[in-house]
This record gives structure tokens, C-alpha cells and sequence, in this order.
């Protein structure tokens, strides 16, 4: 392996997500290994803007495996998007010796990361760290497990008094645009149904489903409702609808929240984390750039930044068919 690059720069960008840490640590071990130098951007692309950088060695990621967010905090930056706020952000970069760059964040992080190496010809990595999973070619973005388990937990807690009282809860989850979220919680936590973007069920459906439910004998139930769903009824609006249709049913809402992206990350995004920050550090000593790191099949492959960005992450079709069985 030829270290023509010598010191890398690291930030994480976009919501935070569990795991986001551990691909830090990662990547500053990684390059500790190969005796390259790396500084940690603080506040993603707006940190960057502003210079906001620090050294960090082995040493300085100890204790982070296990701790949720990003110890090198996270931003939307507006400034990025303009060509000025670019060059500043090049600026830095140059006087600082920093010769390329790992992006963990989602697909607004790398859209930055590629308008950047177009003007600069700057080399980047990214590596997909987001909730959602909503990122094409990779089968599991950082913080997708962990926030399913999350959430998981969650609704394991809504159905002991969903069933102590006899109701039917509408539990709204994030995913943005995405409904992986969603479907693989509710087929997790049992939810009598499940309403997500891609499939739209249908406002009749759903009434004809609850009452079947109700008429086979379930006293309790869950509907698992992803926050980008395409019923046109936001999550209260649809608890109001199926109480003005139902009236048998005594209903309540939960609206999750950004309780969602915190924790501590599961085994499996940290031990994911860690892969893909050797992966990332490595490809780019390698000499090659404007990648996405993923895993497909329990393999850790790289993805070209602009498909990763305009592909589309498919949900799990069979997974839907699974659902209707289990709410029998
Ligand atoms: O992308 C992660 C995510 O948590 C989405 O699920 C959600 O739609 C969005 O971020 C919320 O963003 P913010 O934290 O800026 O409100």
C-alpha cells in the first residue's frame, strides 16, 4: 500500500446517528496504524468553513465505542452550499496540510462531499452513518440497527399499556422519506399494521383491517406509522379519521421522536463502524476517491458517491407480506 497521503481530515455531518463515534474512532486508529496524521473537523462542512479543527491521535478516541451522537458534533451547513463558503472551506484544508477527506453522514453529507471534488479535484470517502437507511449501496447504514432496536424497546413498553387498557396505539417513527424504519419495527414489535411511503395501504384498508382485528377477538393493538407516509394524514390526523370510523376503538397517539437517533450503538453498528473506517482510510491511501464505503451481504464494498446519492434504497417486499401474515 503506497501512503502518498499524509494527514486526513474526519467529520460527521447531517443528523447525528449510534455508531457515528465508532467510525470516528476508526478512522483515527486506522490512520494511527499507518502512521498518517488525522485532524477532526468539528461541526461538519461549517466547522470546516470556520477552522474549527484538532489533532486527534489513538489516543484521543478512548471511551467513545460505546456513546451515542458524534464527539465531533454535527451541523446543517447553509454557507456550504454557496461557492464562497467552498472556497473557505478549500482554504483550510490547504493551509493546514489536510490532503483528504472521510464524510460520515447521509446523502445531503455526500451531495456536499461531491460538488466539493468536482471544483477541487479534493479527494473524499463517505461513509453512510444515518438512522434511516435510506442510502443506496449499502444494506445497513450507522445507527439504523441501533435505532431499530430503540425503537423496538419503545413500543415493547406502548403495548403493556396498549393491552392494560385495551387500545390501539398510532406510534409515528422517523425515516424521513424511507419507511425501513418502519417496516422492520413493526414486523419486530408485532404492529397490527404498518404505514410506510412506498406502499401506500390505503385510509379504507386500514379501517377494514382495524375492525377485522377488532371482530377476530384483539382487544389491543399497534399501527406503526413512518413519519414520511403517503396517507395524506399526518399521524393525528389519522388517529381522529379511524376514532371517527371506529368508534369502538380508544385510541392513542406516541410520537417517538429524536429519542430515536440517541443511545448507545449496538454491537453491530459498532463493530460496522469499525469496518468501514478502516475500509475508508485505506481507500483512500489506496489513491482512489469520491466513494461511498458500504456493506452488502456482510461484505464491506465501495459504491460511487454520485450512485450512492441518486440510487434508490429499496424496501424489503417480502417483509410486507410477512406483516399481513403475522396481524392474521
Ligand atoms: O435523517 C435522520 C432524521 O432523524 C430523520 O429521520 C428525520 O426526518 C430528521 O433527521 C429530523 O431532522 P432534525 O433533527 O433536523 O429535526
Amino acid at each position: 500500500m503506497s501512503a502518498k497521503i499524509k494527514k486526513i481530515g474526519v467529520m460527521t455531518s447531517g443528523g447525528d446517528a449510534p455508531g457515528m463515534n465508532a467510525a470516528i474512532r476508526s478512522v483515527v486508529r486506522t490512520c494511527a496504524y499507518h502512521n498518517i496524521e488525522c485532524v477532526g473537523i468539528y461541526r461538519g462542512y461549517q466547522g470546516l468553513i470556520e477552522g474549527e479543527m484538532k489533532e486527534l491521535n489513538a489516543r484521543s478516541v478512548r471511551n467513545i465505542i460505546n456513546r451515542g451522537g458524534t464527539i465531533l458534533k454535527s451541523a446543517r451547513s447553509k454557507e456550504f452550499r454557496t461557492k464562497e463558503g467552498r472556497q473557505k472551506a478549500h482554504e483550510n484544508l490547504v493551509k493546514n496540510d489536510i490532503e483528504a477527506l472521510v464524510l460520515i453522514g447521509g446523502d445531503g453529507t455526500f451531495t456536499g462531499g461531491m460538488i466539493f471534488n468536482e471544483e477541487f479535484g479534493y479527494p473524499v470517502i463517505g461513509i453512510p452513518g444515518t438512522i434511516d437507511n435510506d442510502i443506496y449501496g449499502t444494506m445497513s447504514t450507522l445507527g439504523y440497527d441501533t435505532a431499530l432496536n430503540t425503537v423496538v424497546e419503545a413500543i415493547d413498553r406502548i403495548r403493556d399499556t396498549a393491552s392494560s387498557h385495551d387500545r390501539l396505539f398510532f406510534v409515528e417513527v422517523m425515516g424521513r422519506d424511507a419507511g425501513h424504519i418502519a417496516l422492520n419495527v413493526g414486523v419486530g414489535a408485532g404492529a397490527e399494521e404498518i404505514l410506510i411511503p412506498e406502499e401506500n395501504l390505503g385510509l379504507e384498508r386500514l379501517l377494514e383491517s382495524l375492525e377485522h382485528s377488532r371482530t377476530t377477538g384483539k382487544t389491543s393493538s399497534i399501527v406503526v406509522v413512518a413519519e414520511g407516509d403517503k396517507s395524506g394524514k399526518n399521524v393525528f390526523e389519522l388517529a381522529e379519521y379511524v376514532e371517527e370510523n371506529l368508534p369502538n376503538y380508544d385510541i392513542r397517539v406516541s410520537v417517538l421522536g429524536h429519542m430515536q437517533r440517541g443511545g448507545s450503538p449496538s454491537c453491530y453498528d459498532r463493530v460496522l463502524a469499525s469496518r468501514m473506517g478502516v475500509k475508508a482510510v485505506e481507500t483512500l491511501l489506496e489513491g482512489k476517491s469520491n466513494y461511498m464505503v458500504g456493506v452488502i451481504k456482510d461484505e464491506i464494498i465501495l459504491t460511487p458517491l454520485d450512485l450512492a446519492v441518486k440510487g434508490k434504497s429499496e424496501i424489503d417486499k417480502e417483509l410486507i407480506r410477512v406483516s399481513e401474515i403475522m396481524s392474521t
